[in-house]
């Protein structure tokens, strides 16, 4: 997406004066380019992400058998439908950092005699391992999504990595084929995407790139394609900001790796320590967490610039396969639960990064919010029985439109959004085609105060009918709770007007919107 500000051209072109006033005053302009599709976008750039921390797992997805509240083989029924409404297309585990401390041979077998063992990284709680192999696959196979699953290099071994692809994909008589019979699977799952470690720079062992990068290539060796399964093989990547990881990485490890897994978590003016809080925040508060947001563009930039270099034909995917806000918990819960609240604020942000997401489609073929339910930027929040939708869900589940279709680009031409002695662009927009040949766009405006009306064009497309939907409430700070479940909600975009094939919308301060334009 190109955005220029409209202060930015004043700046340019001040001594035409007349032509920049002009520009002031009137609407925000978009010109799309129907004309030339560009790449598909990766259904999987919509993908989540669940872990072994407080309650995502258990509470959150996994209830058992045997409990009351409505279940499938174990799994919340209700979490099941919502996921599947989102068209779920892949879902990673163990972790995140549990994943290197995971021994996947301690969760199969009969539940009841499988052994427990101390979730280190997450409040120190006993982890039972009710939730394994089986359960996890089973999961994928009713959300009809792909399966990610992340292995341990930090504190496992090359042969304990190679038995777990063998036990989950081989079709034939071994070892860990029969096991996995024995434990009731007869036929082999289809197991998409591997992950040689994670965060291998931090939690996962605090390895150097150069180690790590020789530790990739003996763990991946043994990663086998068994009956068929071809296995996308992730390379760990940085956490944030950590371009000689990429490098390095990029440059040992290119030809035997098909992705490169990169973690992004934002939050506004808060530090490590003190994140800020998710529900209580001014708009300095909620401008920085935009601003923050915005900067992962700069960060793809960069990044896929690095993998260039080594991959010029982009055969390489990058995989920001844990992204989304992190604030400090909901008060009173468990400090190693990460459990937090999910506000407008949160669904503006996750807005902007599916947009720069799908506007980096040439490389970006893989995201997983941290984390799907109960923990980060959740999807789903549960208590007890109950369940409710964040208004990042309903992001998720507004802009699945643009999964498996065709990225158009986009020029966008916008007011600042000012704050204090710092601007931005107000809106935010990425666009595509579906193979039915709907234009979908998703906008979002940045600034908590303004409307801001837009002008769209589309080059090479006739505008006939236009519907769109928008996800905004009354205040910066508003949530759902489990009293209050649709405070925040999409709603139909009714200021939508056509004229002689001319679109003009009127963007809601504060939110996040769809337009599905026919011809
Ligand atoms: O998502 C929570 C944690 O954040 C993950 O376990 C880890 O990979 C990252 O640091």
């Amino acid at each position: 997406m190109k955005i220029t500000s409209k202060t930015g051209l004043t700046m340019v072109l001040a001594y035409v004066a007349v032509f920049v006033s002009a520009l002031a005053a009137g609407p925000a302009r978009l010109t799309l380019h129907a004309g030339e599709l560009k790449e598909t976008i990766a259904p999987e750039i919509y993908g989540h992400f669940a872990e072994h921390l407080g309650r995502c797992i258990y509470d959150g997805i996994w209830v058992g058998e045997d409990s009351p509240i409505p279940n499938i083989g174990g799994v919340r029924t209700d979490v099941l439908d919502a996921l599947k409404a989102l068209n779920i297309p892949v879902l990673r585990w163990p972790g995140g950092c549990f994943a290197d401390e995971y021994h996947w041979k301690e969760g199969i077998g009969s539940r009841h005699k499988r052994p427990s063992m101390v979730n280190t990284h997450w409040g120190m709680v006993t982890e039972t391992n009710a939730f394994g192999t089986h359960e996890f696959l089973d999961l994928c196979e009713m959300l009809g999504c792909q399966a990610y699953v992340a292995g341990n290099v930090g504190s496992g071994t090359v042969e304990e990595m190679q038995d777990w692809v063998e036990y989950m994909t081989f079709d034939g008589a071994s070892q860990m084929a029969d096991l996995r019979r024995a434990n009731g699977r007869e036929k082999p799952w289809k197991v998409k995407y591997f992950g040689i470690g994670n965060e291998n720079w931090g939690c996962g062992g605090n390895m150097t790139p150069e180690y790590y990068s020789d530790l990739y290539k003996r763990y991946a060796t043994y990663v086998r394609d068994y009956s068929g399964n071809r296995i996308v093989k992730i390379a760990c990547g940085p956490g944030g900001i950590d371009y000689n990881w990429t490098e390095v990485v990029m440059k040992n490890c290119h030809s035997r790796m098909d992705a490169l897994a990169q973690h992004y978590y934002v939050r506004g003016t808060g530090n490590w320590v003190d994140k800020g809080s998710a529900t209580e925040f001014d708009e300095k508060e909620w401008f920085s967490l935009m601003k923050n947001t915005l900067y992962v563009d700069e960060v793809i930039d960069k990044v896929s610039r690095i993998m260039d270099k080594y991959d010029a034909r982009k055969r390489i995917g990058l995989f920001v396969d844990e992204w989304g806000t992190w604030w400090n918990v909901e008060p009173g819960t468990n400090p190693g639960f990460l459990y937090q609240q999910n506000t407008l604020r949160d669904a503006v942000s996750a807005g902007i990064f599916l947009n720069v997401f799908n506007n980096h489609s040439d490389r970006v073929r893989m995201g997983n919010i941290a984390q799907t339910v109960n923990v980060l930027q959740s999807m789903i929040l549960t208590e007890g029985a109950k369940m409710i939708l964040t208004p990042t869900y309903h992001v998720f589940e507004m802009y699945k439109v643009h999964q498996g279709a065709d990225r158009l680009a986009a020029d966008l031409v916008c007011e600042d959004y000012n704050f204090a002695d710092q601007k931005i662009p107000a809106l935010h927009v990425s666009a595509s085609k579906s193979k039915d040949g709907i234009v979908s766009v998703s906008i979002c405006n940045l600034n908590p105060s303004a409307p801001a009306d837009l002008d769209c064009s589309i080059n090479g497309f006739r505008v006939g009918t236009v519907s769109g939907r928008v996800l905004t409430a009354a205040s910066m700070q508003a949530h759902n709770t489990f009293e209050n479940p649709s405070a925040v909600k999409p709603a139909p975009l009714n200021a939508i007007r056509v004229n002689d094939g001319k679109l003009t919308v009127t963007i809601p301060a504060r939110s996040v919107a769809v337009l599905k334009i026919t011809e």
